[in-house]
């Protein structure tokens, strides 16, 4: 049995007041909450705030991004070890947006993961296909690749440390929802291809799903037997929203 986990991911967005009274009213609506375990994954600027605010909830910390490297001369980057220091759970390492906007390769993907992964911290590893390729055929290629490239890395044993979440970039921030049927068939190649490799990490990973996912949609996802929980974007900022899908999980 895999307990489900709801993570938020804030993206580059709000100020200290504005993230401040979400995370409170998070904390608010999920005192007695105990279905999902919970996180969100901040800005680096509200990481030490968030830890402040979130000393004795039950809800995780999370960022959004790490630096390849421990330390050095990498103006403007982030360590893990920082992340750490900061009360950090989880690290999203390969966002969709960090692939496309920043030139992220599988390679970098994984030394990111390998660096959190030495920091003590669990990463979210984000996997996802195009629009292009899914409909030129091409989805299980893509993800196949994604994954093979972190088990030549890192060791089919580092999926035992980690939380993976699919996220088709069609789906992101876009409205437009994989239909349980969809995200399940991917959920379930993800899941088959790692058991192949190692059956007890294939049964115990948990498979997130990120794209667009709502209070109107996230039971039904939630729902699917390889769906493990959520990461989710745009809905994570409003504390209602948020809640309403922890509550799903
Ligand atoms: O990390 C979260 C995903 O990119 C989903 O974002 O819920 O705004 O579509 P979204």
């Amino acid at each position: 049995m895999r307990q489900p986990l709801i993570a938020g991911n804030w993206k580059m967005n709000g100020t200290r007041a504005s993230a401040e009274a979400l995370i409170q009213g998070v904390i608010a609506g999920s005192t007695g909450m105990n279905q999902a375990d919970i996180a969100v994954c901040v800005p680096f600027v509200f990481l030490e705030l968030s830890q402040r605010l979130l000393s004795g909830a039950s809800i995780h910390l999370g960022a959004q991004n790490v630096c390849t490297e421990a330390s050095g001369a990498y103006t403007g980057e982030i360590s893990a070890t920082m992340l750490n220091e900061f009360g950090c759970r989880y690290v999203i390492c390969g966002h969709s947006e960090r692939r496309d906007y920043y030139g992220e390769t599988d390679v970098i993907v994984a030394k990111k993961l390998a660096m959190v992964m030495s920091a003590g911290m669990t990463p979210i590893l984000c996997v996802g296909e195009t629009l292009e390729q899914r409909e030129q055929g091409f989805m299980e290629t893509v993800i196949a690749r994604q994954i093979d490239a972190i088990i030549a890395a890192n060791g089919i044993a580092s999926f035992a440390q980690l939380e993976i979440a699919y996220e088709p970039v069609w789906a992101i921030g876009t409205g437009k929802t994989a239909t349980p049927e969809q995200a399940q068939e991917v959920h379930a190649f993800i899941r088959t291809r790692l058991s192949e490799r190692d059956a007890a990490i294939g049964a115990t990973v948990r498979i997130l799903y990120g794209g667009s996912m709502k209070p109107s949609n996230a039971a039904e996802l939630l729902a699917m037997p390889d769906i493990d929980g959520g990461l989710i974007g745009g809905a994570s900022l409003v504390a209602d929203d948020f809640l309403a899908i922890c509550q799903a999980g």
